[in-house]
């Protein structure tokens, strides 16, 4: 009895659902609207299809990491895919299909000395980022010291490291000096040649010549990997943080027989991990003296003027009027094959302006100027605009010349 009482309340429910699933349907779809409206408008930077867990913890996969040298960050590799695969749908697009890097540069925390110091800092800055703007990378400006007694040049080991924590989305950091400026903005460094490497640093006989100017420290891509870690803190052992920086300035010395500079620097502790310990760290280091990514100024920038003016006069001649949107533009005026990637003004310290006395002031600050306003026309010319002379402000349109 009690059975069929049950089966006939449950028929009836049942039919009470069937013949009502319309209003039920909507009502409970109404319900779940209006949650979904107030759970949006609560948490409105949460857009749906966001896994939400992901989203909560992004930023936290740092615990227990320190940027600060001394203190080794360990089983990186492993942390980074995770940390890649969580954010996978964040991931497209990154790099545009090439690539990802942040370039990393900088410069003291403090207001330069020199008068027209900041004035140069911000145009090397600028230079940067569109050099980053037209390849889609990302740029990191660090002017504080991360670590305060890693001053100086050394205080890009801490912010490479710090960048490549706070960005794992990047393959590549790329370390470029304030006082190098990007003169070919269309260059695109060749990664495939780099595939089994993980720093890319530009020297000229290095491992035979044992000399401070066989390589330069001042421009180098190092790839965002554990083995970096490694080594950035073997390098960075030679630091003024280090109880035994006295001691390095000497031992660099004995091995690099032309340092002239009695203290360890970071060129210097570069060059002894490659000539004296090549054996742990030299197959992930790609020598590159192919692909001169810096010239020095000296004997250059008086080319400057000459390039700029042949270039503004095909520019005229192919109908300067016609543009594309920078967005989807790739003529930058290349000059690959005859230009340097970058210029270097090693010794010309435009910060402190306590040049090397070897260089004229003047031909310091005006080579700068030159080369600033000489890759600043590659970037006009998408406005229709050039400095027509490299020393000057002002510019003009390319149709007028
Ligand atoms: C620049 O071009 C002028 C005129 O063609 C030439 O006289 C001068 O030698 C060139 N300067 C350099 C540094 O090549
Ligand atoms: C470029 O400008 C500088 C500074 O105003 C001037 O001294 C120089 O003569 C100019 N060069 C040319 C070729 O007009």
């Amino acid at each position: 009895m009690s059975q069929v009482r049950h089966s006939n309340r449950w028929r009836s429910v049942a039919n009470f659902l069937v013949a009502n699933f319309v209003h039920i349907t909507a009502g409970a779809l109404g319900v779940l609207l209006v949650s979904f409206l107030l759970w949006s408008v609560a948490r409105p930077y949460i857009t749906p299809g966001t896994d939400f867990k992901i989203a909560m913890d992004q930023g936290l996969y740092l615990d227990g990491i320190s940027y600060v040298v001394g203190n080794l960050v360990k089983d990186w590799d492993r942390k980074r895919s995770v940390w890649l695969k969580q954010h996978e749908q964040m991931m497209v697009g990154v790099g545009g299909g090439r690539a990802s890097m942040v370039v990393v540069t900088g410069s003291q925390p403090q207001p330069c000395e020199n008068p027209i110091g900041d004035h140069l800092l911000l145009r090397s800055l600028k230079n940067k980022v569109d050099y980053c703007r037209i390849h889609g990378y990302d740029v990191f400006y660090n002017n504080v010291l991360l670590q305060p007694k890693m001053s100086e040049c050394w205080a890009k080991l801490p912010a490479i490291r710090a960048a490549m924590l706070s960005h794992p989305e990047a393959e590549w950091v790329l370390w470029v000096d304030a006082d190098a400026l990007f003169t070919d903005m269309e260059f695109e460094f060749p990664f495939d040649r780099y595939e089994n490497h993980n720093l890319v640093v530009e020297g000229w006989g290095t491992y035979q010549r044992r000399s401070f100017t066989s390589l330069n420290a001042g421009v180098f891509l190092i790839r965002n990997c554990q083995w970096s870690m490694d080594f950035m803190e073997a390098w960075a052992s030679m630091g003024p943080q280090s109880p035994e920086y006295a001691k390095w300035g000497r031992i660099q010395q004995s091995v690099i027989k032309d340092k002239l500079h009695p203290d360890s620097d970071d060129q210097s502790a570069l060059l002894y991990l490659m000539l004296e310990e090549r054996a742990k760290w030299g197959d992930k280091i790609f020598l590159e003296q192919e692909v001169s990514f810096q010239s020095h100024w000296v004997g250059v920038t008086n080319r400057l003027s000459n390039f700029s003016r042949a270039q503004l006069e095909e520019d005229r001649k192919s109908g300067g009027r016609k543009r594309n949107a920078e967005k989807v533009t790739r003529g930058y005026g290349a000059q690959t094959d005859r230009l340097p990637i970058m210029i270097h003004f090693a010794g010309c310290q435009p910060c402190s302006g306590k040049h090397n006395p070897a260089y004229g002031a003047e031909s310091c600050w005006e080579g700068m100027n030159q080369a600033l306003a000489f890759a600043d026309n590659q970037v006009l010319r998408n406005f229709g605009l050039a400095h027509l002379n490299l020393s000057e402000s002002a510019v003009s349109a390319i149709t007028h010349i």
